[in-house]
């Protein structure tokens, strides 16, 4: 369906559960959060049947999000169902990796799409100072798993002053030779990431780094409308390709394709706004799926023209994945 601004929704992120094994910097507090009870988690039935209402608004495209969302039980099972929903084409996931080791198997066995993984640094010191947790070792037996399997990767990374930046051109190696994107992000002021003291490095500062380095960045054009804010280049002798998220520098809101579902089913519309739905209480209300469908349809429709970072949210990145 369409938004207020002609805008083509059609991709929902879902965030499974807002807890997580590691404690980055700028999304946790090193004492963790305030663990929801499970009972205002939605049920693995209950996102699916909102999966079933989504698609019928247009929903095309869903990507799974955390805290870290392997932390949830039956999450193969979750992503069987979901890809079985007819008009859903693409069922992906974004992850710290931390556990892809145990579980990358079934996940591609259940149909999945694609793999988004967090990955900030290759210095496992630097990595155990960022995420306060020993992980490591665990994240590249993942990404190695990952690196021979037959689907689409792509790295996430947040380049942060001070911390990863001498690591840049090694991290963007990554998709010289593996057919996967390397993606840098701009540091969003959201939540932890305000006063954590943490800078982020500009995008276009990052840009120039990589072209005295590979040559040319060549733009690559975008290959379908589900595809999500990045912008993709490829140096010359790249197999991979290297992308930018720059929610700062270059507001991509006028093409925005997406909404969102926090553990707790709260509808978001836009990142950084507080405004949307609690699906949950619809839910769990009684009422049929015409009536959720119709608030969903409604909602939706009023998504916000841009976000506003300078305007403070009252969610946390870990509560909406992203
Ligand atoms: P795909 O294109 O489907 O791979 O998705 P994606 O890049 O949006 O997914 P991912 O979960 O890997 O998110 C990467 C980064 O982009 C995270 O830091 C997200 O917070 C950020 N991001 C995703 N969507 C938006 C958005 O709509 N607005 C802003 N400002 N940031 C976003
Ligand atoms: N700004 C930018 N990216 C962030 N992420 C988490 N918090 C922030 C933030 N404040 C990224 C993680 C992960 C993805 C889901 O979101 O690094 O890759
Ligand atoms: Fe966990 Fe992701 Fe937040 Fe790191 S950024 S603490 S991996 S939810």
């Amino acid at each position: 369906m369409k938004d207020q601004y002609g805008r083509e929704i059609n991709y929902a992120r879902i965030s499974v559960t807002d807890r997580c094994n590691l404690r980055c910097r700028y999304c946790m507090p090193e004492c963790g959060v305030k663990k929801i009870p499970h009972a205002e988690i939605l049920t693995l039935e209950e996102i699916l049947r909102v999966g079933k209402i989504f698609s019928r608004l247009g929903i095309k495209k869903i990507r799974l999000t955390g805290g870290e969302p392997l932390l949830r039980k039956n999450l193969p099972t979750l992503i069987r169902e979901l890809k079985n929903i007819s008009g859903i084409e693409q069922v992906t996931l974004t992850t710290n990796g931390v556990l892809l080791k145990n579980f990358a198997p079934e996940l591609i066995a259940a149909g999945l799409d694609g793999i988004n993984l967090s990955l900030d640094t290759l210095d496992e010191k630097i990595f155990e100072q960022l995420t306060r947790r020993k992980f490591f070792k665990e994240i590249i037996s993942g990404l190695e798993i990952l690196l021979r399997e037959n689907l689409a990767i792509k790295i996430n990374c947040v380049p942060l002053r001070g911390v990863n930046d001498r690591e840049i051109l090694e991290l963007a190696t990554l998709a010289e030779k593996n057919f996967i994107k390397v993606r840098f992000i701009e540091l969003m002021p959201i939540g932890c990431a305000i006063n954590s003291g943490l800078r982020g490095i500009p995008t276009a500062e990052i840009f120039s780094e990589l072209e005295k380095k590979f040559g040319e960045l060549i733009p690559v054009h975008k290959k379908n409308s589900l595809q999500g804010p990045a912008k993709y280049f490829q140096p010359k002798n790249f197999i991979g390709e290297i992308g930018f998220i720059d929610a700062l520098e270059h507001k991509f809101c006028g093409e925005c394709n997406r909404i969102r579902l926090t553990a707790e089913g709260f509808l978001k519309t836009c990142l950084s706004f507080d405004n949307g739905l609690d699906v949950r209480n619809l839910l769990r209300s009684g009422v049929a799926d015409e009536k959720i469908l119709a608030e969903i349809r409604e909602t939706i429709y009023r998504k916000p023209r841009e976000h506003n970072f300078g305007c403070s949210t009252n969610f946390q990145m870990y509560q909406v994945g992203g």
